[in-house]
């Protein structure tokens, strides 16, 4: 089968804006009559969002990073079955918040892992199903980390009860190593992945990626 709809994933630090943007994005994309899936990882599936929990939580101190990666994988696999294909199938734009890339530049990259066991398992686990389109929001380390790290704590003060601090607790040279896995990936993967400077006002921001989508899906 091949799908018919459009697959696009969207990459970066913690903090970088991604959220916003896909909401953004979705908007306008429905707006222009264009179906469209909004999702994330890890999570986006019943199992998934367990998994998540696992992954996020600060308490899950000591998970190995072999661990980490393989429910990365597993959330990933469940997620692909159950939500992503079927959307492609249907001929839906799916807008994912996080997909492979994101395992190679946290576990590859941030835990050393290195990117051959992720591109392997991603072969082996994901029938190597690639997007249409990544965009890389980049951002300096400093600021993307100073933005998640207000975001949880807003979310400690009460606007949320959950508790998904366990990657924000990282030190910067993690956030070094992922920023620069991310970058490497975006020059290895250029037909594929868009970088885009996440400096500006959310606005600027979603012109760039709505250029870029509008592109790629002729709206
Ligand atoms: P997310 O909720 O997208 O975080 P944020 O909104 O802060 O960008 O993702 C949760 C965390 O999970 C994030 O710190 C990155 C991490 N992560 C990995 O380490 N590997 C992966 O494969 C994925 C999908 C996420």
């Amino acid at each position: 089968m091949s799908p018919r709809g459009k697959f696009i994933t969207f990459e970066g630090l913690d903090g970088s804006g991604k959220s916003t943007q896909i909401e953004k994005l979705a908007r306008s994309l429905r707006a222009h009559g264009v179906s469209v899936t909004v999702t994330r990882e890890p999570g986006g599936t019943a199992a998934g969002e367990k998994i998540r929990e696992v992954l996020l939580h600060s308490a899950t101190s000591g998970l190995a990073p072999l661990a980490e990666m393989a429910l990365m994988f597993a959330s990933r696999a469940q997620h692909i079955h159950e939500v992503i294909l079927p959307a492609l199938a249907e001929g839906r734009v799916v807008l994912c918040d996080r997909f492979t890339d994101s395992t190679e530049a946290y576990q590859g990259g941030g835990r050393k892992l290195g990117s051959k066991p992720v591109l392997l398992l991603h072969e082996i686990l994901c029938g190597n199903l690639q997007p249409d389109l990544t965009i890389l929001l980049d951002n300096e380390v400093s600021f993307s980390v100073a933005r998640a790290r207000r975001r949880n704590r807003k979310h400690k003060s009460g606007r949320s009860d959950k508790d998904e601090n366990r990657f924000e607790q990282e030190n910067r040279a993690f956030f070094g190593r992922v920023r620069g896995a991310y970058l490497a990936i975006a020059a290895r993967e250029s037909h594929r992945v868009q970088v885009i400077n996440a400096r500006g006002t959310p606005g600027e921001t979603h012109a760039a990626i709505m250029e870029l989508v509008r592109k790629k899906l002729k709206v």
